[in-house]
């Protein structure tokens, strides 16, 4: 587990260290705050320690410490220290060093890494002192976090809004992930496709996205380029990542093919339908008679037209199975000429479609490996080491 601990100090962004918090714990850290005085006029000592589970700290010298050198265990303790939101008068401390409180005491005690998430008035961070503190600060190897632009809580617009706590909790998380696809170019597909009937409905299937879009977070937080082709769903596009929205199996069919030039790795996770309507009908499909037919039609197979170009990218498909996993997989990997496929079984109690956890079972041609039970983050991580070690085994041999 990984140690960060968390400068909180005075300003109206204070409030989303709560939900910083919350995510720095999902991603497996362990989270020790410290408040300035100012701080605390914005969030309670009591919330944040609920949240954190550990105990808040906010004063330089602990007399239930006993060498009243708590500071100094605390900065020992931290992998990494993070002050977020850090206030102009904050950074103009540190950039001195100066250490007149714990947080910039710990500061210059801190040996391990330091991120800075700035937050203040966009007239502030614009001055020229607040810029060669941001500089000297810069200079001594302190990560610069943000801020962003938009609408500031003093009703002024500008740069200077603390970085939104998912993508601090990113560029914390891309600091300690192995980046074994680093300037790759990969093209991920996700979610359902929609095959529209009439104007009004449409076939689909439980595909939530999940999984893709775990890929694309990943991806990118190990280096990759990544562009991500996804049917409809309900997901935020993953920080950093360009999405191409689509919506049947034949505009995903086209996305793709539009992209695929220059990508060194597809992987294709997307479940697309393999048949479609054979024709739209323009009005609303009228209720008559008992029964009905539909008259369907087979769609392209995206992966395996990749698979077949002439400078094909290592490609990665997925098998959605319900029996005879194996069997139906180690088929479509030659069938389809992939160079890996990460077969899952569905419509089980857990895992597959619309689940958040996911088991895999993983064959190329010359090996396979089983990826346990988890979440669908874990699961992506641990699926993009695996194609990045068969992915450069295959480009170095
Ligand atoms: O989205 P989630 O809710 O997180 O669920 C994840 C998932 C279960 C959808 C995912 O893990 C998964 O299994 N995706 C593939 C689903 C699927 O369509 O499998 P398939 O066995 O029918 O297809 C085999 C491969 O061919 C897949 O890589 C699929 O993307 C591809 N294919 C299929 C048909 C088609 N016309 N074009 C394709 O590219």
């Amino acid at each position: 587990m990984k140690q960060i601990l968390l400068g909180i100090t005075g300003g109206i962004a204070a409030y989303k260290s709560a939900e910083l918090i919350r995510l720095l714990r999902k991603d497996n850290y362990e989270v020790r705050v410290v408040m300035t005085q100012s701080a605390l006029q914005f969030m309670t000592k009591l919330t944040l320690q609920a949240l954190s589970g550990n105990p808040v700290h906010s004063e330089l010298l602990d007399a239930g410490q006993e060498n009243s050198m708590g500071h100094i265990n605390l900065a020992r303790w931290a992998d990494s220290l993070l002050i977020a939101p850090a206030s102009a008068h904050c950074i103009a401390k540190l950039s001195y060093g100066l250490a007149d409180d714990l947080l910039s005491t710990l500061y210059l005690a801190a040996e391990c890494p330091v991120y800075l998430a700035p937050a203040m008035n966009q007239s502030m961070w614009h001055k020229a002192i607040t810029q060669t503190n941001i500089d000297r600060l810069k200079q001594q190897g302190v990560h610069i976090i943000g801020p962003e632009s938009g609408s500031q809580a003093c009703g002024e617009y500008g740069l200077g809004r603390m970085s939104e706590p998912e993508a601090i909790a990113n560029y914390l998380n891309a600091q300690h992930t192995p980046t074994p696809l680093k300037h790759k170019k990969i093209l991920i597909t996700a979610g359902p496709t929609r095959e529209a009937l009439d104007p009004v409905r449409y076939i689909t299937n439980r595909s939530s996205g999940k999984m893709g879009y775990a890929l694309a977070t990943q991806a990118k937080l190990m280096g990759a380029e990544v562009i991500l082709v996804s049917g409809p769903t309900q997901l935020p596009i993953p920080h950093g990542v360009h999405l191409v929205a689509v919506e049947s199996a034949a505009d995903m069919h086209t996305a793709v093919m539009q992209h695929i030039q220059g990508q060194d790795i597809m992987i294709a996770a997307a479940a697309v339908a393999d048949y479609t309507p054979t024709s739209i009908a323009t009005e609303k499909i009228k209720k008559e008679g008992t029964h009905t037919e539909l008259s369907l039609r087979k769609t392209k197979d995206i992966v395996a037209d990749v698979a077949n170009l002439n400078n094909k990218p290592f490609t990665v498909g997925f098998a959605a199975e319900t029996h005879n996993l194996q069997h139906y997989a180690q088929d479509k990997l030659a069938r389809k000429k992939l160079d890996m496929i990460a077969a899952n079984w569905v419509g089980q109690a857990e895992g597959g479609f619309d689940s958040a956890v996911n088991a895999l079972q993983v064959y190329w041609p010359n090996g396979s490996q089983s990826l346990p039970l988890t979440d669908k983050t874990q699961l992506a991580k641990q699926l993009l080491i695996l194609i990045a070690e068969i992915y450069h085994a295959k480009n170095t041999a």
